[in-house]
């Protein structure tokens, strides 16, 4: 036996390891397929769907991050933790294409299995567009019966949003935003002022003495921008799997999803671009 062997045999077998550390016996047992009979394409929609959550657990992490360097005023930092959530945005917009494999008889063949359960019941993609500023009390009726998801949402109504603390941010910099504006209610929908459109589009007019913040705003525009694409990749792959039929949670299906299409997190950022810029 070489040496290599050797050291392998010498592992306890309770020792932290790969599969321990990673917790991957739990991870791959939590696959639980529902049709009857067992439809092979089932296993593949649960695991996209796990994987999803799993990168919008890691998005909400870095969010967390990022609100916290909000507060201190640390644009540099906020830009690296974008970077990072930019990357995953552009993975899952690419992950939600492998549907792609998936033919409408195929999905329909274990269809039923899902019952109601629908994407509206995504308690953390809800709660990513209420962390970042998208906020409808409308989404608090599909965790009715689940006070814990409901308190979390709650919860994340209660505090600033992203854009929320940006606009704080540019305040604490000197910049004229309106008290209305901040000291607004945060469980209420985000509503577009004149002032802040004139504030960001004074910033874009002067780069050279905030490029900076231009470079944060265009950061937020990547990633609102993002979001949007995932909408859009989403809706075709809803049309190719169901056409035109209702969702499993009761909208309308892909009509719904392109009403939402138009729906951005930092609508001033959006609005400048309407402006005429000086030279
Ligand atoms: C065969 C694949 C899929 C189909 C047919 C589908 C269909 C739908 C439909 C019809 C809706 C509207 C709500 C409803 O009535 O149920 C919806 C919403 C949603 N789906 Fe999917 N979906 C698919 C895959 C996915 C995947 C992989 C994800 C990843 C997490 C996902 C996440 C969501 C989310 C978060 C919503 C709520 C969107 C919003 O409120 O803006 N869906 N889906």
């Amino acid at each position: 036996m070489s040496e290599r062997h050797q050291d392998y045999g010498n592992l306890q077998i309770d020792e932290l390891n790969y599969n321990s550390y990673l917790n991957i016996p739990e991870l791959t047992s939590l696959q639980q397929l529902r049709s009857e009979p067992r439809h092979h394409d089932e296993m593949f929609f649960i695991v996209i769907h796990q994987s999803f959550e799993l990168w919008f657990k890691e998005v909400l992490h870095e969010i967390d991050l990022l609100a916290k360097h909000l507060d201190e005023g640390n644009v540099s930092r906020v830009l690296k933790v974008l970077k990072r959530i930019h990357a995953i945005l552009t993975c899952l917009t690419q992950q939600i294409q492998l549907l792609g494999t998936l033919t409408p008889k195929e999905f329909s063949g274990f269809r039923e299995a899902l019952g109601t359960g629908s994407g509206f019941q995504s308690v953390q993609f809800r709660e990513i567009e209420f962390a970042l500023g998208l906020r409808d009390a409308w989404f608090f009726q599909f965790f009715k019966s689940h006070p814990d998801e409901l308190a979390r949402l709650q919860a994340r109504c209660e505090q600033p949003s992203v854009y929320d603390k940006l606009l704080k941010t540019l305040k604490n910099i000197g910049h004229d935003i309106p008290d209305e504006v901040l000291n607004r209610d945060f469980a209420e929908p985000y509503v577009m002022n004149d002032k802040v459109v004139e504030v960001i589009n004074d910033i874009y007019d002067a780069p050279q003495e905030n490029y900076h913040m231009v470079l944060l705003f265009e950061a937020l525009i990547d990633l609102d921008t993002m979001w949007s694409n995932w909408r859009s990749v989403h809706i075709l792959m809803v049309s190719r799997t169901i056409g035109a039929k209702k969702g499993t949670g009761g909208s309308a299906g892909a009509d719904f999803l392109e009403s939402r299409l138009p729906l951005r997190f930092f609508p001033e950022i959006w609005e400048v671009r309407n402006s005429e810029w000086t030279k």
